[in-house]
């Protein structure tokens, strides 16, 4: 298994996002939201795409992970790890001596498992409220 940094394609995303079933943005969205993420990581087994995530970030204080998906028949074969400590490695490298930066997400239900092993906090908790979200929209 093989992690690649910024190879991944309009078409390889729109492939494993819908392969766990998830309803895609149209292409030109895609391909925006590529070219401004900070990095993608796709994992190849033998040259085929099998896992995906986009990070998102300013470089200083924040990084969000987005559209994390390994193809249904990699999952539980430690695909997602390998992905994460990329992730994790890259920040590391990007960051000056001495900097700490959060790294965010919004799980699946089924996924809190995997990344409380990987580190990640839940939210809410004593100290701090939950994640928000809003779709924000642009009338055709
Ligand atoms: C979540 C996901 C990215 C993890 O990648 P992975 O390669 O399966 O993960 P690993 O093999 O490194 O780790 C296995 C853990 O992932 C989790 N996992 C496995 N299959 C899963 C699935 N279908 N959905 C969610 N989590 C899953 C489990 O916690 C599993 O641990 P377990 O085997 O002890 O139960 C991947 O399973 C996936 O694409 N799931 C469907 C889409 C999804 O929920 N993405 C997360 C978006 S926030």
């Amino acid at each position: 298994m093989e992690i690649k940094i910024n190879s991944l394609t309009a078409e390889v995303f729109l492939e494993l996002y819908t392969s766990v079933g998830w309803e895609p943005p149209c292409l030109e969205q895609i391909i925006t939201a590529l070219k401004n993420s900070a990095a993608a990581f796709t994992a190849y087994d033998k040259g085929k795409p099998v896992g995906m995530a986009r990070l998102i970030g300013d470089g200083g204080m924040s990084f969000y992970i987005k559209d994390f998906a390994v193809l249904p028949a990699y999952q539980s074969k430690g695909v997602g790890t390998l992905i994460i400590k990329a992730i994790e490695e890259y920040i590391v490298n990007s960051l000056s001596p001495g900097w700490a930066v959060s790294l965010e997400l919004i799980s699946t239900k089924e996924a809190v498992r995997f990344y409380k092993r990987m580190g990640f906090e839940e939210r809410p908790c004593a100290w701090d409220g939950p994640g928000m979200f809003k779709m924000v929209r642009k009338a055709q």
